[in-house]
């Protein structure tokens, strides 16, 4: 059934465990999500950007998502806004019927500039009022990921806008928020690192420290694709051009998870998948137009890391 986003992170967090959140733009995608959630009886966070809907217009993806929770009734599935920038894009989404909504206030509505505390601390304020209202979960931000806007990963120029403990403290006491995203050196994209990361790659001890200030509060980790070397390889092997990349070691977000990390957004890895799995049909059967011959071995790709997360993550069992 359709919940909020609270009802699953509570869960999660009496079981210890994190919850993927998987961007989507279309049906595929929704429909590899369901599948690999039923395989391993996992509960689902489904996100929609901005772009995603623009992209689909939204309703498609809303009716999309009443579909799903219809015919997998056994699956617990959040409907859920990622990176709503303004008060307005929330209110949207809430009224469309998501049953969460991201407000990112981390920069100014330019998506640029840093914003100022006092500014996001309003613009939640009001999105929490406005969800709360409706039984609507509502994520904030504190802090600003590395690289967000050109996606050219932290390397260093991420770090200065790590979230203070204080501040994030301070943040949640005025806000009265669910859940929590913070900037610990993760980035968007598939450019996270440019070399293979020797130890930790995340700022954990902040974590650590953020979530001994505010137990009860869940935390949410963005920019946590792997980019696993083999997805890029089958990507390059069938004429892609990726330069050589790293993501997030999985052993590193479980780190997390067990500090509190109760959503773990994904969004690269699938679009690695699914793009590998059609390059490959493309490439292997040039004769082969028919949409469905290519859409198919992508959405199973995706399924594949999908099922993998989840077990990873260990929200697996817990449908
Ligand atoms: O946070 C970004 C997500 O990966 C969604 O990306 O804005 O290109 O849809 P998008
Ligand atoms: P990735 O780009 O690492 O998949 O992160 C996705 C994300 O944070 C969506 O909000
Ligand atoms: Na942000
Ligand atoms: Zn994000």
């Amino acid at each position: 059934p359709l919940c909020s986003m609270r009802q699953v992170l509570d869960e999660a967090a009496k079981g210890n465990y994190g919850v993927g959140a998987f961007n989507v733009n279309n049906m595929e995608q929704i429909q590899a999500i369901m599948e690999a959630a039923r395989e391993t009886q996992s509960p689902v966070i489904i996100q929609a950007s901005r772009g995603a809907r623009s992209y689909s217009q939204d309703k498609f993806l809303y009716h999309l998502m009443l579909a799903a929770a219809e015919l997998y009734p056994e699956i617990p599935l959040v409907m859920h806004l990622d990176h709503g920038n303004s008060v307005e894009t929330c209110k949207s989404a809430i009224d469309l019927g998501f049953t969460s909504v991201m407000m990112d206030g981390s920069l100014m509505p330019d998506g640029k500039t840093p914003s100022t505390f006092e500014y996001n601390v309003k613009a939640t304020r009001a999105v929490v009022e406005l969800a709360h209202d409706k039984g609507v979960t509502v994520e904030g931000e504190i802090g600003v990921l590395g690289g967000i806007e050109d996606g050219h990963g932290a390397g260093g120029t991420g770090l200065e806008h790590i979230t203070d403990p204080e501040q994030a403290v301070e943040f949640v006491e005025k806000t009265g928020l669910d859940a929590l995203a913070i900037a610990i050196g993760t980035s968007h994209g598939a450019y996270k690192f440019n070399k293979k990361p020797d130890g930790s790659v995340l700022k954990m001890q902040r974590l650590i420290e953020i979530h001994k200030r505010l137990p009860n509060t869940h935390l949410v980790m963005h920019g946590s694709s792997s980019v696993p070397k083999d997805l890029q390889d089958v990507i390059n092997q069938y004429g892609g051009q990726l330069k050589p990349t790293w993501g997030v070691p999985v052993e590193e977000i479980q780190l997390g998870i067990r500090n509190g990390v109760r959503k773990v957004n994904v969004d690269t890895d699938n679009r690695l998948a699914i793009t590998g799995a059609i390059r490959k049909v493309f490439i292997e059967t040039p004769e082969k137009f028919d949409p469905r011959d290519y859409l198919k071995p992508a959405r199973e790709a995706m399924k594949k890391v999908v099922a993998q997360r989840m077990k990873e993550f260990g929200q697996a069992g817990h449908a």
